[in-house]
């Protein structure tokens, strides 16, 4: 296993994602405009596929940060990971940010999986979820030239 490979797969994995999310968006919105409120199946498979996306970004994400990335090395050994932005958005704000998403994704699937009808309690889950993760995501990384 190399590096190299890892963070392929962690881009190719962010390309899911963001096609998940936006279905999980989409979804969300129809349920919560529609009118009955009622959890439908789009909602519960686009979260669900959305959450093993994203738990499959974390396990190989945090084995890259701690056995594999060169620049997270170099950057704890000269003592610049926090004070460095980019150093800390990459190997501190992006991890912990979508960890945090992560979980609230786990939860909210497991709401959507056992109710039928939608709380406003997990829509503003949700939004938190969806903000940290655009918020976190490596946008010039992944688009950028
Ligand atoms: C959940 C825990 C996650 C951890 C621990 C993690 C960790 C990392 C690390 C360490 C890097 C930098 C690698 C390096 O340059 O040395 C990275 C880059 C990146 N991550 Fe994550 N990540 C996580 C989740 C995600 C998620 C959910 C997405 C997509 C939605 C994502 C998308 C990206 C992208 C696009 C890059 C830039 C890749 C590049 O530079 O080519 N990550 N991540």
């Amino acid at each position: 296993m190399d590096f190299n490979l890892m963070l392929n797969a962690h881009r190719g994995f962010a390309y899911l994602i963001l096609l998940s999310s936006a279905l999980f968006i989409i979804a969300l919105l129809m349920v919560m405009f529609g009118y009955s409120g009622k959890i439908n199946n789009f909602l519960r498979k686009s979260t669900l596929f959305t959450m093993i996306f994203f738990h499959t970004q974390a396990i190989i994400g945090l084995v890259m940060l701690f056995f594999f990335s060169p620049g997270f090395k170099q950057a704890t050994e000269a003592g610049t990971l926090m004070k460095d932005a980019v150093a800390r958005n990459t190997y501190v704000e992006h991890p912990f940010a979508m960890i945090v998403s992560a979980v609230l994704l786990t939860i909210l699937n497991k709401k959507f999986k056992t109710n039928d009808k939608m709380q406003i309690s997990w829509v503003i889950m949700a939004v938190i979820a969806l903000a940290l993760m655009f918020w976190a995501f490596q946008w010039n990384r992944l688009f950028g030239a």
